[in-house]
């Protein structure tokens, strides 16, 4: 009975894993579920239908018609859509056309209140568990552990990823981050509370001088930042694509002008993508300036320190301080006496096992991608680390070919989480106990109804905040056997 361009009053009764506030409505299915992005739970909104299948559909948001208690104005000019004094919401500027200025999607939530974000958050996985995970109820209750919320919810990223997104009408450059879903359009952001405070000295220099720019033939892609932030090593990184650079030094000069602060410049890069027909495209990256690596630290809880090397391409989790906090807590679940065999499934550049070298006998890391590999071979021996052994490929097909056992198993899928036939064979090994750290709670509870099924026990949840003003949700559980 609903239909496109429908325009309806709805209540929010909560959020979606994804970001988006979820009304209900009757139809003849039953329930139509809206998803509806910019709102917050116990929110009346005006909305419109914008798609529709069945029961389910998205909506877009026209006007608050009750605020949540929990909505708060953003910190960052450039989050959200405009909303006037009567709750009406403007997409648009005076000129009718997108504005470049809002709806950043870097950090979508910021209208929410932290601890009400965090409230959504531990929600989420317990829910969940319980419904998908199939755990009961006050069982959970007695082995869920309150969210471990984020050291600072602001400027935790160690590196950002700016756009250069060129306007097909005007053929003007843009720079800045992506509007949410929107890979074509960039806001042009003139500071970012997500990154490091020298940001905003940075952004907008950055962009007169690359949305001026006269290349011969190429385009420039994107700009990267990274920082270590226990050691406040800055690198830059310029992507372009196909140009013959000859510009490279007045580049450098504008990234030497910049004032950053209590961090330092310690490496520029220019990386080019070459991408001829016929040929496999390749990334040729040219040092400008400064050291070809800035360092990283990551400090535990128990005071064990691991330096990482990071270079253009390398892998290092986005947020240093929430990272530091996901690992003490895997190694004290994993309760090491010295002695244990450890893998350490879809293990990235090795951080989780190396954290645990030290006190146990062996780590057996196994990850897809090669170079994330010789990453983790690169941080063991720059940590002195020579109990580590890495195994590149699919963990399922190299778990049904080891003949090694191991003691305990520690697994960090991406998204889509395991699959039934690794959740057997990890169940057909004597290990003892299984430690998952996700990053996506619905398939996390998906895999612990499976591990339930064939005997295990969950034993330990705890949610972690690692990217604070998104809907993203880290989980740390413990199964043991039954
Ligand atoms: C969430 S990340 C884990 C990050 C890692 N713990 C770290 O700290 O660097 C998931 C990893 O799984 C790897 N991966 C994806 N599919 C895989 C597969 N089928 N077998 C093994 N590794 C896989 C990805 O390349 C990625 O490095």
């Amino acid at each position: 009975m609903y239909k496109k361009g429908d325009i309806l009053t709805v209540t929010v009764e909560n959020m979606a894993f994804g970001g988006d506030g979820i009304a209900k409505v009757e139809n003849e299915y039953g329930k139509l579920v809206i998803f509806i992005e910019n709102t917050a739970p116990q929110e009346i909104v005006e909305i419109e239908i914008i798609s529709l299948k069945r029961n389910l559909a998205k909506g877009k948001l026209l006007k608050i018609i009750q605020k949540s208690p929990d909505r708060i104005a953003p910190r960052c000019p450039h989050s959200g859509p405009v909303i006037n004094s009567d709750g009406v919401i403007n997409y648009f500027n005076e000129k009718g056309e997108i504005n470049l200025e809002k709806n950043c999607g870097g950090c979508a939530w910021q209208y929410i209140d932290y601890f009400k974000q965090l409230e959504i958050k531990e929600k989420e996985v317990w829910d969940s568990l319980v419904r998908i995970g199939e755990i009961d109820a006050d069982y959970l209750n007695k082995i869920f552990h309150k969210i471990i919320p984020a050291q600072s919810p602001w400027f935790y990223r160690n590196k950002m990823d700016f756009s250069v997104v060129r306007d097909k009408k005007t053929g003007k450059r843009h720079f800045g981050l992506h509007m949410k879903g929107k890979f074509w359009q960039v806001t042009e952001i003139k500071e970012c509370h997500l990154f490091r405070p020298w940001i905003k000295n940075f952004l907008q220099p950055m962009r007169e001088f690359l949305t001026n720019l006269e290349l011969k033939e190429g385009e420039i892609q994107s700009l990267v930042t990274r920082c270590g932030v226990n050691t406040g090593e800055v690198m830059i990184n310029l992507i372009v694509e196909n140009d013959q650079i000859l510009w490279s030094h007045e580049f450098l000069q504008q990234v030497q002008k910049i004032n950053y602060g209590d961090d330092k410049l310690t490496s520029v890069y220019i990386t080019k993508i070459v991408n001829k027909k016929g040929q496999k495209k390749k990334f040729e990256e040219e040092l400008l300036w400064g050291e070809s690596i800035i360092n990283e630290k990551l400090k535990l809880e128990d005071e064990q320190e691991l330096n990482f090397e990071i270079a253009p391409s390398a892998f290092f989790q986005p947020n240093t301080h929430q990272a530091e906090k996901i690992y003490s807590l895997v190694k004290n679940l994993a309760e090491l006496t010295g002695n244990e065999i450890i893998f350490d499934l879809f293990c990235g550049t090795g951080t989780i096992g190396l954290t645990l070298a030290g006190n146990s006998q062996k780590i057996i890391g196994v990850e897809l991608n090669e170079f994330a590999v010789q990453n983790a071979k690169q941080n063991a021996e720059l940590n002195n680390i020579k109990n580590t052994e890495y195994l590149v490929g699919d963990a399922t097909k190299i778990l049904k070919e080891m003949k090694k056992e191991a003691d305990i198993l520690v697994v960090d899928p991406p998204r889509a989480g395991l699959n039934n036939q690794i959740i057997e064979l990890i169940s057909s090994m004597k290990v003892k106990k299984v430690i998952y750290v996700s990053c996506n709670p619905t398939t996390l509870a998906r895999d612990l109804k499976e591990f339930n099924r064939l005997g295990w026990r969950l034993d330990f949840v705890q949610a972690i905040d690692q990217f604070s003003h998104t809907y993203r949700i880290e989980t740390v559980t413990r199964l043991i056997r039954n």
